[in-house]
C-alpha cells in the first residue's frame, strides 16, 4: 500500500475512533459507537498490515490468530461482573507491549540515527518503557485485587512514599546514564535496571490503594495504557498510534477525574495511595451493632402496593443475580398502576463505570426514569419505599457519619431517609470495600434475605397474584 493511501486509511480510522467515543457517551447511541470503533480498528489493522514496513506475514498472522482467539474467548466467556478485571488485564498487555517494543527498538539502533534524532528516539524508548512497566505491573495487581487473588485492602509499606520517591529518583538517574552512553550494549543495562525498578514501583503504588478506590485506579491505568500507546507511537513513528493513544489517555484521565469527584477523592491522593491531608481513610470503621429486621416477599409487595413513590437502587448483587429483568417486570407493573418508580444509580455501583445503566438498558427500562445519584439524593425524604437490590457500599451511611470508615467522605445514596427501605441481599455480609453497613440495622430498614432474582420474582408473583386481571393486561402495554 502506498504511503498516501496509508495516511488516508489512518485518517479514516482516527475519525471513526472519535465518532465511536462520542457515540459511547449515551446508552442510546452506544451500540452504534461500538460498531464505528470496530470498523475503525479493522481499517487500522488491515492498513498497517499492508504498509511497506510489514514484510514478515508469517509471525503477523500467528500473532493475530493468538490475540484474536484470546480476545474472542474473553468476550464470550467473561461475565459482565468480570469486565473490570478483564480491562485491568488487557491494560497490562498494553504496558507489556510497550516494554517489549522499547527493548526491540533499542536493539534495532544501527547508527542511522544521529544527533537530535537519536536523542529524541532514546528519550521515547526510555519514557515508553518506564510508563509501560508501571502500567504492566500496576494493572496485573489491579486485576489480582479485583479477582480476589490478593487482598483488596490497602497494603501500605512503612515509609512507602519515600521508597517510591527513591525508586523514581533512581529511574531518573538511570535515565541520565542511558542518555549519556553511545553503544547499544551500554544502554541495555540502565534500561533493564530501570524496567525492574519501575515494575516494583507499579506494584507498590497499586497495592497501597484500598478496595473502595479501585474503580478509579482501573480508570487511571486505562488512561496510562493510552499514553503508553502514544509513547509507542512515537517510538515507531506511527501517527495512528499517537492519536489513538492520546484519545484513550485523555478520555481515561477525564473519566478518572469524574469518578474521583463522585467519590469525593482527590485524584492525587488516589494515585499516591493516600498521601497528605484528606487522604484515603485507612481506618476499619466503628463497630456496628444492632438487630436487623427480616421481611418477606408478601410484606414487600404490600409496602409497594401502598406506595406512591418508589426508588430502586441497584448494585453489584443485581448483576451477580442477573435480576435486572425481574426488576424491570416489577417496575412496569407499578408504573402501570401510576406509582412513580425511578432508579437511582451511584457512579461506582457495580464493578465498572455504567455497569448498572447497561443492565437496566438490557432489561428495556426507559432511560428517563434512570437517574444519577445527584439527581435523586434530595428526593429520598419524599420517597415511600426504596428497594436496594444487591447494593451495599453505595448505600452505607457510615461514609457520611463515621470518619474512621474506609469509605468516609464518599457520597452515597441516602436511602435511609425514605419512609421504608427493603434490602435484597443474601446475608448481612459486607460489600466490596469490606465495611459493615449500619443501614441494615435501622428501624425503617427491612432485610429480604436471599438471591436477588429469586426474591424480586417472588415479590412480583405476590403483586400479580393479588392484582385484578385487568391490571395484568395494562402491565403488558405499559413499557
Ligand atoms: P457492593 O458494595 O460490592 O455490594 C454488593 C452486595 O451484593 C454484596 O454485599 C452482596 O451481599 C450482594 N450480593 C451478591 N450476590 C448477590 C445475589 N445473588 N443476590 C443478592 N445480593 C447479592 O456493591 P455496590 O453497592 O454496587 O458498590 C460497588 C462497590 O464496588 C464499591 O465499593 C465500589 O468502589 C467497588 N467497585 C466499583 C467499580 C466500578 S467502576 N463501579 C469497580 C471496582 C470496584 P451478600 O453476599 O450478603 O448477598
Amino acid at each position: 500500500m502506498s504511503d498516501n493511501l496509508l495516511t488516508v486509511a489512518y485518517i479514516g480510522a482516527i475519525a471513526l475512533f472519535i465518532i465511536s467515543v462520542w457515540g459511547l457517551s449515551k446508552p442510546e447511541t452506544a451500540p452504534r459507537g461500538n460498531i464505528y470503533g470496530i470498523i475503525g480498528m479493522i481499517i487500522a489493522v488491515v492498513a498497517t498490515a499492508l504498509s511497506h514496513e510489514v514484510t514478515g506475514y508469517g509471525p503477523l498472522i500467528v500473532a493475530i490468530i493468538i490475540g484474536g482467539t484470546i480476545g474472542a474467548i474473553a468476550a464470550v466467556k467473561v461475565a459482565m461482573t468480570g469486565l473490570p478485571q478483564m480491562v485491568g488485564l488487557f491494560n497490562s498487555f498494553v504496558g507489556l507491549a510497550a516494554v517489549l517494543i522499547g527493548f526491540s527498538e533499542l536493539l534495532k539502533l544501527d547508527g542511522t540515527l544521529v544527533g537530535v534524532d537519536l536523542t529524541i528516539h532514546k528519550l521515547e524508548i526510555f519514557i515508553g518503557v518506564f510508563v509501560g512497566a508501571i502500567t504492566f505491573t500496576g494493572s496485573v495487581i489491579a486485576f489480582a485485587k479485583l479477582q480476589g487473588l490478593v487482598t483488596s485492602r490497602a497494603v501500605m509499606l512503612p515509609g512507602r512514599h519515600w521508597v517510591n520517591l527513591a525508586m523514581f529518583v533512581a529511574c531518573v538517574g538511570f535515565g541520565f546514564e542511558f542518555m549519556s552512553v553511545a553503544s547499544t550494549e551500554a544502554m541495555m543495562l540502565p534500561l533493564a535496571v530501570m524496567t525492574a525498578i519501575s515494575s516494583i514501583l507499579g506494584i507498590n503504588m497499586v497495592m497501597a490503594i484500598g478496595g473502595a478506590d479501585m474503580p478509579v485506579v482501573i480508570s487511571i491505568l486505562n488512561s496510562y495504557s493510552g499514553w503508553v500507546g502514544t509513547a509507542t507511537g512515537f517510538m515507531l513513528s506511527n501517527d495512528l498510534l499517537i492519536v489513538t493513544g492520546s484519545i484513550v489517555g485523555s478520555s481515561g484521565a477525564i473519566l478518572s477525574y469524574v469518578m474521583c469527584k463522585a467519590m469525593n477523592r482527590s485524584f492525587l491522593n488516589v494515585v499516591l495511595g493516600g498521601f497528605g491531608e484528606g487522604a484515603t481513610p485507612t481506618g476499619t470503621g466503628a463497630k456496628i451493632e444492632g438487630e436487623a429486621t427480616p421481611t418477606t416477599a408478601a410484606e414487600t409487595a404490600e409496602l409497594l402496593r401502598d406506595a406512591q413513590s418508589v426508588v430502586i437502587v441497584p448494585g453489584y448483587g443485581m448483576a451477580v443475580a442477573q435480576a435486572q429483568h425481574a426488576v424491570s417486570d416489577i417496575t412496569k407493573f407499578l408504573r402501570a398502576r401510576n406509582i412513580n418508580v425511578r432508579f437511582g444509580i451511584h457512579p461506582v455501583a457495580g464493578r465498572m463505570p455504567g455497569h448498572m445503566n447497561v443492565l437496566l438498558a438490557e432489561a428495556n427500562l426507559p432511560y428517563d426514569i434512570v437517574l444519577e445519584m445527584d439527581e435523586i439524593n434530595d428526593d429520598f425524604p419524599k420517597t415511600d419505599v426504596v428497594l436496594v437490590i444487591g447494593a451495599n457500599d453505595t448505600v452505607n451511611p457510615s461514609a457520611l457519619d463515621d470518619p474512621s470508615s474506609p469509605i468516609a467522605g464518599m457520597p452515597v445514596m441516602e436511602v435511609w431517609k425514605a419512609d421504608a427501605v427493603v434490602v435484597f441481599k443474601r446475608s448481612l455480609g459486607s460489600g466490596y470495600a469490606g465495611v459493615g453497613n449500619p443501614l441494615f440495622f435501622k428501624e425503617n430498614t427491612f432485610m429480604l434475605f436471599g438471591d436477588a432474582k429469586k426474591n424480586v420474582n417472588a415479590v412480583y408473583a405476590e403483586l400479580t397474584n393479588s392484582a385484578p386481571e385487568t391490571v395484568q393486561e395494562t402491565v403488558l402495554v405499559a413499557s
